[in-house]
């Protein structure tokens, strides 16, 4: 599917409006299932995690770790084996999957010594966001996953302690949801979300600010 196609699957399965005007890209990212089982270039994935690498950190320590199959790697199969059942039965027609982890150290003041960092999760979630914004502006999207098998990954990955196991992520090209099986097509939607004036409080957490009281600002 290109993406003008897929652009026209997301109007007709909901139409996600925004409620005050963002880049198209924000509201044409979403987390499918269906994928089509093809190679991806790696010069398509590199840029991908590129743009993950550019996210900002706390301190610039970027914590961020990405370990990769892609689906003509003969680790792929291994790789599917550390998701759970229910994400492996659609990811298996990903063109690529990432696992995210992140050094829970940071660098101390004193020299060779660390502290326990307080964002690494944190900065790693900004890590995931720019990897699927970029997956979408090149024709991919990218599907995060948490139901993962976290003993497993760190042992046969050998991701060292320091290291939290964040997500794995799911990245090929949006198919037609009619090649997913019924339990999973019917679930093939984009989903909304919370209104600003549920979200966003000025003064004290859930403050209402004047200009969404009682209103439906988006
Ligand atoms: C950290 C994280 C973990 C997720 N874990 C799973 C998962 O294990 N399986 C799955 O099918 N979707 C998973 N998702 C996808 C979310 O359900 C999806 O992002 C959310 O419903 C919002 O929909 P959208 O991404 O299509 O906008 C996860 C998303 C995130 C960000």
């Amino acid at each position: 599917m290109n993406n003008h196609q897929s652009e026209k699957v997301l109007k007709s399965l909901s139409p996600r409006q925004a409620g005050h005007p963002i880049a198209d890209v924000f509201l044409q990212r979403w987390s499918p299932r269906a994928f089509v089982p093809l190679a991806m270039p790696l010069t398509d994935f590199l840029t991908i995690l590129e743009a993950a690498r550019w996210a900002p950190s706390a301190f610039n320590i970027q914590p961020w770790r990405f370990i990769y199959a892609l689906r003509s790697n003969r680790d792929w199969d291994q790789y599917l084996n550390l998701l759970d059942p229910f994400n492996a039965s659609w990811a298996k027609n990903a063109s690529a999957l990432v696992f995210l982890v992140s050094n829970r150290l940071c660098p101390a003041q004193e020299k060779n010594s660390t502290n326990p960092s307080n964002t690494h999760s944190f900065d790693a979630g900004a890590a995931w966001a720019n990897l699927s914004l970029q997956s979408t502006l090149l024709g991919y999207q990218a599907h995060a996953m948490a139901g993962i098998r976290f003993d497993e990954i760190r042992r046969q990955l050998a991701v060292p302690d320091d290291y939290r196991v964040e997500i794995a992520v799911a990245i090929g090209r949006q198919a037609d949801p009619a090649t997913l099986p019924s339990t999973l097509r019917e679930r093939e939607q984009p989903s909304s979300r919370l209104p600003l004036n549920q979200i966003v409080f000025p003064e004290r957490f859930a403050c209402q600010p004047a200009a969404t009281r009682g209103g439906t600002d988006q």
